[in-house]
């Protein structure tokens, strides 16, 4: 019993617990749904029909290089076939193509329900401050996610956004301000920056 809760990334330290109760807790944990992911407003810059490319970022392209990624699957954590994202966001002056698709796709997860996508950091626009990514999942059998996501980075927060998440009621849910991590390039390679941004979808 022991091996299994460990082999399941489940510590116990308290030893006058029972098997009995080891396993009701185990359970318990087994049944717990994952949160879906939370929403957010659409915006107006969304366009249908986007390419399905997972390199954003052109060669000479200005702005910080960033590596989006994260998996798709339901509150069981399982996989959803046949789900499809939309993402898109505004370039490095905050700027989105509405007429083309500079920055924006529509993909599918892989077999895993991974999903990656190469690009730069948005930049900052006067009606909405902060950076951001949308994304729009859509899957047979689910409810449509409409989402974004934000950087924990961002100057917009002040240096500290556990405390300004909020700040002029940009952002709505505090778990999509995101840690940004930071990589040195390899060899005569750029840096970048990378997010994970899991998306957790809820039956229909
Ligand atoms: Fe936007």
């Amino acid at each position: 019993m022991l091996e299994l809760c460990i082999s399941r990334g489940i510590l116990i330290g308290a030893a006058s617990l029972s098997q009995t109760q080891l396993l009701a807790l185990w359970q318990q944990g087994e049944a717990q749904p994952l949160k879906p992911t939370s929403s957010e407003v659409l915006g107006p810059f969304f366009r249908k029909g986007a390419p399905d490319n997972r390199l954003l970022r052109a060669p000479g392209d200005p702005g910080f290089p960033l590596l989006v990624r994260g998996k798709v699957c339901d509150t069981r954590g399982r996989l959803i076939e046949g789900a499809k994202i939309d993402l898109w966001h505004a370039d490095h002056y905050g700027l989105y193509d509405t007429k083309g698709y500079r920055y924006r796709t529509r993909i599918s997860p892989d077999a895993q329900g991974l999903y990656a996508v190469d690009t730069v950091l948005p930049g900052h626009y006067p009606d909405r401050p902060a950076q951001h990514i949308h994304y729009l999942i859509s899957a047979p059998g689910h409810k449509t996610l409409i989402t974004q996501a934000y950087f924990a980075t961002d100057p917009y927060f002040d240096g500290d956004p556990e405390r300004n998440w909020n700040k002029s009621n940009i952002v709505h849910n505090k778990d999509l301000v995101l840690p940004v991590r930071l990589f040195e390039g390899a060899t005569g390679g750029a840096p970048h920056a990378e997010i994970t941004f899991d998306l957790i979808l809820e039956q229909a």
